[in-house]
């Protein structure tokens, strides 16, 4: 057989085929368990940062095990659901909201005229976190948020203080809006320009709103105002909508008020 016959031609090119197909599917599943454990390690590291605890030079896993304690609710009730009743889907080692929507008996649609997140449907039961004092009380709430923006579905983490009111963090761990417009949700600037901040009043509804411009620091509501993000107002309006729905009675809003009622806000 002659070095450039058709048949040897086509057998190299098949014989490399073959080698990069077997090299590139061994690399993803030997990459599989490091992916994933990279992904809970970033996740943890949201959750320290939204909570505002500092690792320095700590393993953020450690600092997690002392600080954080995960509960997980129903989201229509607001009810703690207890240990001895978590499964495969809701125990909170492995709780993934893409998975549990993806379940229909375990999650809801929503309504179009209510589906202000624009995220179609909402797991029955979320994972939020406790952030813990020294005295082992809850300082305050890390809860996940998520709905689209302009050219992807933002996830991310808000935390709101023990006094059930006021915003004491917000981080986005998985988005795919523009680098330099959209994209500056992860701004550390803006994203600190939510603390201290009134999210929701003494009657349980929700006040805060992000602006399309810059907050008047004279305006009586500036506590509970955001700059917009400039040259993004679709994002922007976006991350607006998704926290009004995460902290209303769709969302947290039910939780929240079972919160009230026990007292969480007092026990400071
Ligand atoms: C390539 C490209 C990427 C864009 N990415 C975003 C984005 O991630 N988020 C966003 O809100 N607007 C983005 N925009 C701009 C929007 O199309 C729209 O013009 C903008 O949201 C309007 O914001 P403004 O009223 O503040 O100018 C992008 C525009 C272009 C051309």
């Amino acid at each position: 057989m002659s070095h450039d016959s058709t048949k040897k031609t086509i057998t190299v090119a098949l014989g490399v085929c073959l080698v990069c197909s077997v090299l590139v599917s061994s690399a993803a599943v030997g990459l599989n368990s490091i992916q994933t454990a990279n992904k809970k390690l970033d996740k943890i590291k949201n959750i320290l940062a939204a909570g505002d605890l500092k690792s320095e030079g700590q393993n953020p896993e450690t600092i997690y095990k002392e600080k954080v304690k995960p509960i997980v609710i129903e989201v229509k009730s607001g009810d703690v659901l207890p240990e001895s009743k978590y499964d495969e889907f809701t125990k909170p080692e492995s709780f993934d909201i893409k998975s549990i929507v993806q379940n229909p008996d375990y999650s809801t649609a929503i309504a179009a005229d209510q589906d202000i997140a624009g995220i179609k449907k909402k797991p029955n039961y979320m994972v939020i976190y406790e952030i813990l004092g020294k005295e082992n009380e809850v300082e305050k709430f890390i809860l996940p948020i998520y709905g689209k923006g302009l050219w992807s579905t933002l996830y991310g983490f808000l935390a709101l203080d023990k006094d059930l009111q006021t915003v004491k963090g917000i981080t986005f761990y998985e988005h795919g809006e523009t680098p330099g417009l959209g994209g500056e949700v992860d701004n550390p600037k803006w994203k600190a320009s939510w603390n201290g901040k009134q999210a929701i009043d003494e009657n349980g509804q929700v006040v805060i709103e992000i602006l399309k411009g810059i907050v008047d620091p004279t305006n009586p509501n500036a506590n509970r105002q955001i700059d917009g993000l400039s040259g993004s107002t679709l994002t922007t309006r976006g991350v607006d909508h998704l926290v009004k729905y995460w902290l209303s009675e769709q969302g947290y809003g039910p939780f929240l008020a079972k919160m009230k009622k026990d007292g969480a806000d007092e026990k400071i």
